[in-house]
């Protein structure tokens, strides 16, 4: 099983992204500061892995203070709070578990210091386990979309790594692949920064299942080609109305699997859906370094003093999304509706 991140000995142990596929790296933080830097630069990245490691981010630095008052304490809580929530806007993952944790340290606080301080390592650790059973869950409900001998196309990485482990639409694609489905993937490779070509291609071929690396540009001919039967991608933050932001790249996919009458799937957890913003024009959009861009791996590929624009992820409109695959069960549209009802099922 791939290990994206997990607790060990008062440390946040990562696996460097970074470094992947090249090399198979493990990153061991041991103050807040450097889980930070970790998600800044993209050492873990994908919307549930940034809520985990921003979860036990937070318990490190609790975990590691000597202020021995409770009013220190939780300054030094809202400081951290506070600076997980300025890393990476557009992952709502990261401000659900940043909550989580906020309601975690209320309730422990009356308790006492060292109780506070397990209470929230152990909150930590339990949103990275429930999100891998979650990740199971969205599987099983999506492989019901999967017909045997389907070609699928992904975008970004929406694995493992993008996760407490499995994934969300690649957690769709094991679980139809371990159903005994023959499927083939197609990876976009998932420019500026490479997820597809670098991660989702590595996952693929950890858990040998077939699949076919495609530069973005070539999605549209596969797709006429007859390739593709379903597009399944994950989201970072989805709105009440069902629209969702994800990798740069999948509203070009969306527009696309439309024209060609191929069914569009979005797969993420319920901790995803944002409900209090109504469509997608309220999504806040991380724009990243110009350097992703002019650059790959330090080697210059455009002009000096080139202008440039570097938006991380777009905005699908509902009406190119065919369903939304969660832990409840799919949403179709009209998704205001119908993804209230997922949130009942829950609740
Ligand atoms: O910039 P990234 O690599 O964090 O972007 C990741 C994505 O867009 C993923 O598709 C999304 O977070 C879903 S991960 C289950």
């Amino acid at each position: 099983m791939i290990r994206t991140i997990y607790w060990d000995n008062d440390a946040v142990v990562l696996i460097d992204q970074n470094e992947l596929p090249l090399e198979e790296t493990y990153l061991t933080c041991r103050d807040y500061q450097h889980v930070i830097t970790a998600i800044n630069d993209l050492t873990i990245r994908g919307a549930p892995a940034i809520g985990i490691a921003a979860a036990m981010g937070i318990a490190l630095g609790v975990n590691n203070s000597s202020d021995a008052s409770c009013e220190g304490l939780k300054t030094l809580f809202e400081k951290l709070c506070r600076e997980f929530s300025e890393t990476r806007p557009t992952a709502v993952n990261l401000f659900w578990a940043i909550n989580r944790m906020k309601r975690c340290f209320d309730a422990a606080l009356p308790q006492g210091l060292d109780c506070v301080k397990k209470t929230l390592v152990r909150e930590a650790v339990r949103i990275g386990e429930e999100d891998v059973e979650i990740n199971r869950r969205i599987g099983m409900h999506g492989r019901l979309l999967v017909t045997d001998g389907d070609g699928i196309l992904t975008h970004c990485n929406a694995g493992a790594l993008a996760t407490g482990g499995y994934g969300t639409a690649l957690g769709v694609i094991r679980s139809a692949w371990d159903e005994g489905k023959r499927i083939h993937v197609f990876v976009d490779e998932t420019r500026p920064v490479l997820q597809g070509a670098r991660l989702t291609a590595w996952e693929m071929m950890h858990e040998k299942i077939p699949a076919t690396l495609i530069t973005d540009n070539m999605a549209g001919f596969v797709m006429k080609q007859g390739k593709i039967n379903l597009v399944i991608v994950g989201a970072d933050r989805i709105a009440a109305n069902g629209d969702a932001a994800n990798k740069i790249g999948t509203y070009s996919l969306a527009v696309l699997a439309k024209v060609h009458g191929i069914p569009f799937y979005v797969a993420a957890p319920l901790s995803t859906i944002d409900r209090n913003i109504a469509d997608g024009d309220g999504i806040p959009i991380e724009e990243r370094n110009n350097e992703e861009v002019v650059c790959f791996r330090g080697v210059r590929t455009a002009p000096d003093n080139m202008a440039v624009y570097n938006p991380a992820f777009d905005v699908t409109p509902n009406e190119y999304i065919t369903a939304i695959i969660t832990e409840a069960g799919r949403a179709t549209p009209p998704f205001e509706e119908n993804i209230e009802i997922l949130f009942g099922n829950k609740e």
